[in-house]
């Protein structure tokens, strides 16, 4: 049971909240239980009034400046006729996979979003999306972190460190997703290599800067954005401990793609052999309403994602003549690589006060019951990208890296039921380039990532194999299928 706050904390709680205009956030205080007043104590002993400050005036000076004279990018390294030679791309694999054995490289994922689409009261890692397998997200992913390590570690004779994985959750996803890795064994890693760090949260203000009470005993708080990744590795630790360990680059992605190729190797050596800091595996838009965030210029020719939004839709359709394609063609699909060095000297920057983030006003649930109008902040992961010198957009296959679940079930697109046919009929595909039959009315196949990471060694596995109608089904490791 808490006790009571010490009434010299209590005198020091309200001098600071009065130093900093915040009186409200304590006004309710004598009416509080001994638990509520030791809850709020806590609450306002981490919140740094001065960053706060700092975050809102910035973010409301900067606020839509974005887009404004944005130009095309130019040099994707792209797939395809003219684009990359399957020479190059056996050399990056080579070189991805070495930085991999020689524990150069980590991989993050982001993984402290709320899914509200989605709807689930788990974390959406924790999601199963109907594989037949019925492995969560999370182990999709643990299982294919182990496979690259198991590639890696071949490449290099037999020899190659276990590969980091670090993984960022908030206080809305953290405790079910250590719970998770706990009840799962690790799924197969050693628990040594994740490593689990929060990103932070600010408070919900009204525009002129009043912290917003959801209670007369708890702050109204959101997660400070999948940006949070710049500060939450400076507080955690997490940055240090990459640097100690000899961490020269680190792949990013979202824990919401059921293709995510984590760490994939020729994505990793490509941007490593080009001495990249920011690096992004893009797509080709799929048409020019997509809604997607897509990579453009800004005037002075540096790197920044435009939303949809701050798009106008003539410019989205406009045609460039000579390449035949959308001057603004290259979707981000939140799958990054950078330069630790790049991220040192950025986490830096974004600590500290003066750090911009994103404004929504948002009708904030407060006291009573009542909504309060008010303001979120938040960054997101591309807003220092315009400060990096050397940038690498990759073109990457849709159907083989992109199968993003943010929808409810049942929802057309972007639903655990799309995102379940797109792996199923990438296995299939698999299957098939390696001498399956595939009836091609078949649901599909489902290939663990520790029988084959990207489609690679099933020749022998599969050769022959009749893959038929319905399934859909999952390949076991001596090649038999089950429903
Ligand atoms: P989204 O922006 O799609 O948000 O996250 P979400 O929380 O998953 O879903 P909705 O919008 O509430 O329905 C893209 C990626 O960024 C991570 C998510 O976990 C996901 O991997 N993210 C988002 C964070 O890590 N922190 C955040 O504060 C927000």
């Amino acid at each position: 049971m808490a006790t009571a706050v010490a009434t010299d904390s209590y005198a020091e709680l309200k001098a600071r909240t009065k130093a900093a205009g915040q009186q409200q956030v304590l006004e309710d205080w004598d009416a509080l239980t001994p638990e509520e007043q030791a809850a709020l104590a806590s609450e306002v002993k981490d919140l740094d009034f001065g960053f706060i400050r700092s975050a809102l005036t910035a973010s409301l000076a900067s606020a839509g400046a974005a887009g404004e004279g944005a130009k095309p990018v130019a040099g994707v390294v792209q797939l395809g006729a003219g684009g990359a030679t399957d020479e190059e791309r056996r050399g990056w694999r080579d070189l991805g996979l070495r930085l991999v054995a020689e524990g150069k490289v980590a991989v993050l994922l982001l993984a402290g979003g709320q899914g509200t689409r989605l709807g689930s009261k788990l974390p959406k890692g924790c999601y199963d999306i109907g594989l037949p397998s019925h492995k969560s997200l999370f182990q999709l992913q643990a299982e294919r972190l182990l496979a690259l390590q198991r590639l890696a570690a071949q490449a290099g004779g037999g020899q190659g460190k276990a590969l980091q994985w670090f993984i960022m959750t908030s206080p809305f996803t953290h405790a079910d997703t250590v719970a998770h890795f706990e009840a799962g064994g690790y799924f197969g890693l050693d628990k040594a290599q994740v490593t689990f760090f929060q990103q932070g949260f600010l408070p919900c203000m009204t525009e002129e800067g009043q912290i917003i009470m959801e209670t007369s005993s708890k702050v109204a708080k959101a997660p400070d954005g999948n940006g949070g990744l710049y500060r939450a590795l400076h507080v955690s630790g997490a940055l240090a401990a990459m640097q100690a360990a000899g961490v020269e680059a680190l792949d990013v992605y979202c824990v919401d793609n059921s293709l995510a190729r984590l760490g994939d190797p020729e994505f990793v050596g490509c941007c490593y052999a080009r001495g990249t800091q920011v690096g992004a595996r893009v797509l080709a838009k799929a048409h020019p309403e997509e809604k997607v965030g897509v990579f453009a210029a800004t005037p002075e020719g540096r790197l920044q994602v435009l939303e949809y939004s701050e798009l106008d839709p003539a410019k989205a359709s406009s045609i460039d003549p000579a390449t035949g394609q959308l001057y603004f063609n290259w979707s981000n699909i939140c799958m990054h690589y950078f330069s630790i060095d790049w991220l040192a000297a950025t986490v830096k920057a974004l600590s500290g006060p003066g750090a911009a983030y994103h404004i929504a006003r948002k009708a904030i649930p407060s006291k009573g019951g009542s909504k309060t109008p008010g303001v979120k902040l938040e960054m997101f992961i591309f807003d220092p990208f315009a400060t990096a010198d050397k940038t690498t957009l990759f073109e990457v296959a849709r159907e083989d890296h992109f199968g993003p679940v943010k929808n409810a079930p049942g929802s057309d697109t972007d639903s655990p039921d799309t995102a379940r046919a797109l792996l199923l009929a990438q296995g299939a595909r698999w299957a098939a380039a390696a001498g399956a039959k595939v009836a091609q009315d078949s649901a599909g196949l489902e290939v663990p990532a520790l029988v084959s990471y990207a489609g690679e060694g099933l020749e022998g596995l599969v050769g022959g194999l009749e893959v038929a109608a319905p399934g859909p089904w999952l390949l076991g490791a001596d090649g038999r299928l089950d429903a």
